[in-house]
């Protein structure tokens, strides 16, 4: 790591409190001076840093600028993490560096998506500075079947760190879409790499998009679409969401997500309406299987079990 992401990494791990410019000099094995020039640069290109002198230099409380080494100090091990000011899609980013060779786990955000993908080909609205855009990328080795519970699980840990961080109660719309106040507040869209000859999966890329503080929403998503209302602290809880999501995709068999994914549903208990091989149904979401997939009652009594498609809930 160069000096200047040393600092930042320094100062978000101790996030309000003051770091001494000599503790970091030692630390680093730099200059104090050199720590000094540091900082400043850090100051004009927008850190909000407290500097006094003999206590030393404080991250502000509200200080949110995306960065690699803030992530970084938040994680338990080493990942490969990128920030970009904009990006077309972190998700089309992770699938171009995973069709370049590379391996492991990584992390891609963007402070904006120009062309921010959603799921069933829809776009994403992602402007700059409203919301928090990302993608993680898994290692992993699973059949292509368990694949559909990587986005139960993926739904459970976003809707647990948007509870922890906000006190407020999502609310997780089948499959793994993120309510609060009945307005959808996040998308997910989970995208495989798959090996055809072992039919198993290698790669998921988990893309979620956030909308924080987005008050203004394009026609289309006007009554449809609302945010958390408030900022938070981007970093961590990129780092926050990509911890849970590592541990739950470890037990994936397990499926102990299972019970929080029914616990906070939206739509148990509340009529549906969706289609099928173009016919329109309405029912009644009775269940969620330990397989992710929704068991519906219809009018006239029959049981269909969905595993994937869209359903709308009446509000
Ligand atoms: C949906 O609502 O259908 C899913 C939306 C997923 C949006 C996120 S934002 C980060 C990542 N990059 C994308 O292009 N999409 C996902």
């Amino acid at each position: 790591m160069i000096l200047r992401d040393k600092i930042i990494y320094i100062l978000e791990k101790n996030r309000g409190k003051y770091v001494s410019g000599q503790e970091m000099a030692d630390t680093f094995g730099v200059s104090r001076s050199a720590v000094a020039k540091c900082v400043s640069q850090l100051k004009s290109e927008g850190y909000a840093i407290d500097s006094v002198n003999n206590s030393g230099h404080r991250l502000a409380d509200d200080c949110d600028i995306l960065s690699a080494p803030a992530i970084s100090s938040h994680l338990n091990d080493d990942c490969e993490i990128t920030v970009f000011k904009t990006i077309d899609s972190t998700n089309t980013q992770a699938k171009r560096v995973l069709a370049n060779g590379s391996t492991g786990n990584m992390i891609f955000a963007a402070e904006a998506q120009t062309e921010g993908r959603g799921r069933r080909g829809k776009s994403f609205y992602s402007p700059e500075g409203k919301g928090l855009y990302f993608s993680v990328v898994l290692n992993l080795d699973i059949p292509l079947a368990d694949s559909t519970l990587i986005t139960a699980a993926s739904a459970v840990a976003v809707a647990n760190a948007i509870r922890e961080a906000t006190k407020k109660d999502p609310k997780i719309k089948w499959v793994n879409d993120i309510f609060i106040d009945n307005k959808k507040v996040c998308g997910i869209l989970t995208e495989a790499v798959t090996d055809f000859e072992s039919g198993r999966v290698q790669s998921v890329i988990i893309g979620i998009g956030i909308n924080l503080t987005t008050d203004v929403f394009p026609d289309e998503l006007i009554g449809i679409a609302g945010s958390l209302g408030q900022s938070i602290n981007r970093c961590r809880m990129i780092a926050g969401i990509y911890e849970e999501l590592k541990t739950v995709c470890a037990k994936l068999n397990e499926r102990r997500f299972m019970e929080d994914y029914r616990k906070h549903s939206l739509v148990l208990g509340r009529q549906v309406h969706f289609s099928r091989n173009g016919a329109d149904y309405l029912a009644t979401a009775e269940d969620i299987t330990d397989s992710g997939e929704l068991k519906v009652k219809l009018q006239d009594g029959e049981v269909m079990l969905l595993n994937s498609g869209e359903i709308s809930i009446k509000l």
